[in-house]
C-alpha cells in the first residue's frame, strides 16, 4: 500500500470514528439522499458488507440476539441514523433457525414444507402462494427480515445436487412459481431472494466453474424463470450465484446485475451475493451487488481503499448505499415489528401437508391398485424409506423441524393395519445401521453429506412367508443430496442398487404369486431410472422429498382421502445418457472417486443449448420413460370446447374440463405453442400457460381460462440481440401433458414482433 494511501485512509477512519458519534438524520425521515450525504465513507462500506460470521463475538456492532438465532447472515445497523441490523435465513423448504438457543430453555422449531420440485409439482400457483404466507410468517415470527429463497435455477440436468431446491426444466413453470412464492413470503411483511443467479446448474466446483452459455439458451431458458419472477414477484433482493457465467463471475458482472438486471427488466430491490469469501471486492460493487455476503472486514477496508484510489467510483457506492437503505426501509426490524417466537406451527403443518398431498405425483396405477381399500390390514412396508423418511435435501435447503412423520406413522394415523412382522424387521435394521453411520457421520462425513441407511437384503424366502400373511406390499425407495455435492449416474443414486433391485424383484415375485399387489413408493429430491423396473409392481406414487407431513401426505393418497393431482415438473428419461446435457456434466460418475486432475474442471460447456427436457426429447422425438407434465388420477377428465380470442396483449383460450370418472379430483392443463417455421431452429412445443381446476366432483366441469401476452411467443436472435416473434401461423395445444395433447386450436400472427435488449452477457 502506498505511504499517502495509508495516511488517506487513517484519516478518513479518525473522521468516521468522529461522525459516527453525532446523531444524523434518520432513515425513514430524512430523504435517503440526505442520508448518504452526511454518511462517512466508512459508514457506506460497512451497509454494504454483511455482518459476516465473527458478529456472533460482537464485532462490528451488530446486534447480538439475532445472530445468536442460526441464521445464516445479516447486515450491520448504523446507530447514528437510526438504521437496523437484519437477519437474512435460508430457505427454500422453509426458514432454517438453530432450534434451540444457549440460556434458552424453549424450541424454535420451523415447519419442514415440501420441497421445491415438490411444491412445482402441484402446477398449483395458488397453493404455493399459501405455502409462501406460512414460511414468510415464520421468518417474521422469528425475527428474522429475508428468506433465502425461493431457489430457482433450471433443472438443465438430474443430477445437479441442488435440483430439488429447485422447481423445473421449465422456465414459465420456474418463473411462475417462483413468483407465487416471492409473493406469498413478502405478503407477510418480510422480503425473499431469488436464487441463484444465474446459470448455477450445477455444485461441481460451483465456486470456480464458469457456465458457457449461448445467449439464446440463457435468455430462453437460464433467465426466462428470473425474469417472470422479477416483473411479476418484486423480490426485495436477488441472490448472485457464485459460478462465473461465460468466463466472468456473476457478482462480478455488469451486464448482468445492472444493464439485464435493472436496465432491461427494471428491477428495483438490492442484490446480494450468495456466501462467497472475498473476491474483487470493487468490482462486485460496482457491477450491482448492493451486499456482499456473508461479508468480512477486508471487504469493509477494500470498499474504502478501491475508492480512495480511484478503483471504484463513489457514485457506485452512493448508488448501492441508496439500494440498501430503500430495501431496509421495508424490513420488520425496521419498523421494530415486535415478534413473538411463537408463529403457528400447527396451521403451517397443515398447509405443508396439503402442499405435499398435492404435488404427489402418480407414476403409474394398473388396475386401480390405489386407492387401498380403507383400514386394509395386514400392510407389509418394505424399504428403509418406508420407516425413515427424507423429508428434504441437506445443506442450507434443510429445515430444523420438530418431526417427520414417516410412511409407516401415515399409515397407521390413516387408519390401515401393518403386517408387525416386516415392522420389527425394519425397525432393528434401521437402528443398528443409524448407529454405525452415525458413528461414521460424526468423524468424516461433511455437513453436506447426505445420510442414508444402506437397504437391507431380505431372503426371499422370508418375503414369500410375508406375502402370505400379507394383503399388499408397499416397498419404498430413498434417495438424497445436497448443496455442494452433485448427485451421481450410477447405482445408489440415479439407478436403483443392486440390494434394491433385488428386493423389488423378489416382493413382486412373492406378493404376484399370491394375486397379492405392489405398491413401490419414490422418495426422493429428483429424477431417478424408472424405465427397467417400472414394469414390475402394479402402481408406483412419486412422493418427492415431501416435507415433515410427509407420510400423512403419502398415506392420504393411498387410502384415497387425496385423489393425487401433481404432475411431473421435468422428463423421466429412459437413461440418464439420452439427456442432452449428460455429455458436458461435470460429475460423470464412472464407479471411480472424482479426481479433479483428470476432469475439465473450470468450465462446463452447455452444447446442448436450447435443447433441456422435454423441448429436447419431444421435438426428436425421443423415447422417455415419464413425460414432462405427466401424472395420474383416479378419476378421468375430458377437454371440451377451446375457444380462443384475441385480448388487448395476448389471447384467451377458454377450456371447458369435466370430471368423467367416479372420484372427485384436480386437473392441470398445459398450453403449449407450436410456432411457424422460422429462420432459427424452435422446439416443437414450449409452455406457455397452464392451470389448475378446483376440487371437481364426478360429472362436474370447469372453464380453464388460460392466458399468454403475444410478446411471449418469441425466441431469442443471437445475431441481432432481439427477441422475436416469427408472423404466420401458430398452433395451441392443450393436453394433460406434453405427449397426451387433448385440443388444439391455431392462430395467425399478421406482424412480427420484435424487442432488441441491451445486455450482453
Ligand atoms: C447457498 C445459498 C444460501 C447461503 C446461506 C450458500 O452456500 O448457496 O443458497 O442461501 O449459503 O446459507
Amino acid at each position: 500500500m502506498k505511504k499517502n494511501t495509508f495516511l488517506l485512509l487513517f484519516a478518513c477512519l479518525i473522521c468516521c470514528q468522529t461522525n459516527a458519534g453525532q446523531k444524523g438524520y434518520q432513515l425513514g425521515k430524512a430523504p435517503v439522499d440526505k442520508i448518504i450525504s452526511t454518511m462517512t465513507l466508512e459508514e457506506k462500506a460497512n451497509l454494504l458488507v454483511g455482518g459476516g460470521y465473527e458478529v456472533v463475538n460482537g464485532k462490528r456492532g451488530a446486534i447480538l440476539s439475532e445472530a445468536k438465532i442460526g441464521a445464516a447472515g445479516m447486515t450491520v445497523s448504523i446507530p447514528r441514523f437510526g438504521i437496523p441490523a437484519t437477519v437474512e435465513t435460508d430457505g427454500p423448504a422453509g426458514v432454517r433457525i438453530s432450534p434451540t438457543r444457549e440460556g434458552e430453555s424453549g424450541t424454535f422449531y420451523c415447519t419442514g414444507f415440501p420441497i421445491g420440485t415438490a411444491l412445482a409439482s402441484t402446477w398449483n400457483t395458488g397453493m404455493v402462494n399459501e405455502v409462501g404466507k406460512a414460511m414468510g410468517n415464520e421468518v417474521l415470527e422469528y425475527g428474522c427480515d429475508v428468506l433465502l429463497a425461493p431457489g430457482m435455477n433450471l433443472h438443465r440436468n438430474p443430477l445437479c445436487g441442488r435440483n430439488f431446491e429447485y422447481y423445473s426444466e421449465d422456465p414459465l413453470l420456474i418463473g411462475k412459481m417462483a413468483a407465487s412464492m416471492v409473493n406469498g413470503v413478502q405478503s407477510q411483511g418480510v422480503g425473499t431472494s431469488i436464487k441463484h443467479f444465474a446459470a448455477n446448474n450445477q455444485e461441481t466446483y460451483r465456486t470456480e466453474n464458469s457456465s458457457d452459455v449461448s445467449q439464446r439458451a440463457l435468455r430462453e431458458l437460464y433467465l426466462k424463470g428470473f425474469e417472470i419472477a422479477v416483473k411479476e414477484g418484486h423480490p426485495w433482493t436477488v441472490m448472485s450465484s457464485y459460478n462465473k457465467l461465460n468466463g466472468v463471475y456473476t457478482q462480478e458482472d455488469y451486464p448482468l446485475l445492472t444493464t439485464l438486471l435493472r436496465d432491461d427488466w427494471g428491477y428495483k430491490g438490492i442484490v446480494m451475493t450468495d456466501w462467497t469469501d472475498t473476491r474483487n471486492t470493487a468490482a462486485q460493487v460496482h457491477a450491482g451487488d448492493d451486499l456482499l455476503m456473508p461479508g468480512n472486514k477486508e471487504q469493509v477496508k477494500e470498499i474504502i481503499l478501491a475508492v480512495k484510489d480511484g478503483r471504484l467510483s463513489m457514485s457506485d457506492v452512493d448508488r448501492n448505499v441508496k439500494n440498501m437503505l430503500e430495501f431496509l426501509m421495508k424490513t420488520p426490524h425496521f419498523k421494530h415489528y415486535q415478534y413473538t417466537n411463537k408463529p403457528d406451527l400447527k396451521a403451517h403443518a397443515n398447509v405443508a401437508r396439503e402442499a405435499a398431498d398435492e404435488g404427489i405425483v402418480l407414476l403409474k396405477n394398473d388396475d386401480n391398485t390405489l386407492p387401498l381399500k380403507k383400514g386394509e390390514k395386514d400392510v407389509a412396508l418394505f424399504g428403509i424409506g418406508s420407516y425413515y423418511l427424507i423429508a428434504g435435501g441437506t445443506g442450507s435447503g434443510d429445515v430444523n423441524k420438530a418431526y417427520v412423520v414417516n410412511l409407516k406413522e401415515g399409515m397407521e394415523n390413516a387408519g390401515f393395519g401393518l403386517q408387525p412382522k416386516v415392522n420389527t424387521f425394519y425397525e432393528k435394521y434401521i437402528n443398528f445401521e443409524k448407529e454405525e453411520q452415525l458413528n461414521e457421520v460424526n468423524h468424516v462425513r461433511p455437513w453436506w453429506s447426505p445420510i442414508l441407511p444402506n437397504e437391507a437384503v431380505i431372503d426371499p424366502t422370508y418375503i414369500q412367508l410375508r406375502a402370505k400373511d400379507s394383503k399388499v406390499a408397499i416397498i419404498s425407495f430413498t434417495r438424497n443430496a445436497g448443496e455442494g455435492t452433485d448427485r451421481h449416474s450410477g447405482e445408489g443414486d440415479f439407478l436403483l442398487t443392486a440390494a434394491e433391485r433385488e428386493m423389488l424383484t423378489n416382493v413382486v415375485n412373492a406378493f404376484h404369486a399370491e394375486h397379492k399387489k405392489v405398491i413401490v413408493v419414490l422418495n426422493t429430491g429428483g429424477v431417478v431410472e424408472t424405465a427397467s423396473w417400472k414394469n414390475l409392481p402394479d402402481a408406483i406414487i412419486l412422493a418427492w422429498q415431501p416435507g415433515q407431513e410427509g407420510g400423512n401426505a403419502i398415506a392420504d393418497v393411498i387410502k384415497g382421502n387425496v385423489n393425487p393431482s401433481g404432475k411431473l415438473p421435468m422428463t423421466f428419461p429412459v437413461n440418464y445418457m439420452d439427456i442432452p446435457s449428460s455429455k458436458n456434466f461435470p460429475y460423470d460418475y464412472k464407479g471411480e472417486p472424482f479426481d479433479a486432475n483428470k476432469k475439465d474442471i473450470g468450465y462446463t460447456k452447455y452444447d446442448e443449448g436450447i435443447w433441456v427436457g422435454y423441448r429436447y426429447f419431444n421435438t426428436f422425438d425421443k423415447e422417455v420413460s415419464y413425460p414432462f407434465g405427466y401424472g395420474l388420477s383416479y378419476t378421468s377428465f375430458t377437454y371440451n370446447n377451446a375457444k380462443i380470442k384475441r385480448t388487448k396483449n395476448g389471447y384467451e383460450i377458454n377450456v371447458k374440463i369435466t370430471n368423467t370418472g367416479k372420484a372427485s379430483g384436480k386437473e392441470v392443463a398445459e398450453l403449449y405453442i407450436s410456432a411457424p417455421k422460422s429462420d432459427i431452429d424452435k422446439p416443437t412445443y414450449e409452455l406457455k400457460a397452464f392451470a389448475k381446476t378446483m376440487l371437481l366432483q364426478p360429472e362436474e366441469s370447469e372453464v380453464l381460462t388460460l392466458k399468454f401476452a403475444a410478446p411471449d411467443l418469441a425466441s431469442f436472435h443471437e445475431d441481432s440481440n432481439c427477441w422475436v416473434a416469427d408472423a404466420g401461423a401458430y398452433k395451441v395445444l392443450i393436453g394433460s401433458s406434453v405427449s397426451d395433447i387433448r385440443q388444439t386450436l391455431s392462430f395467425e400472427l399478421k406482424n412480427p414482433i420484435e424487442k432488441k435488449v441491451k445486455a450482453k452477457l
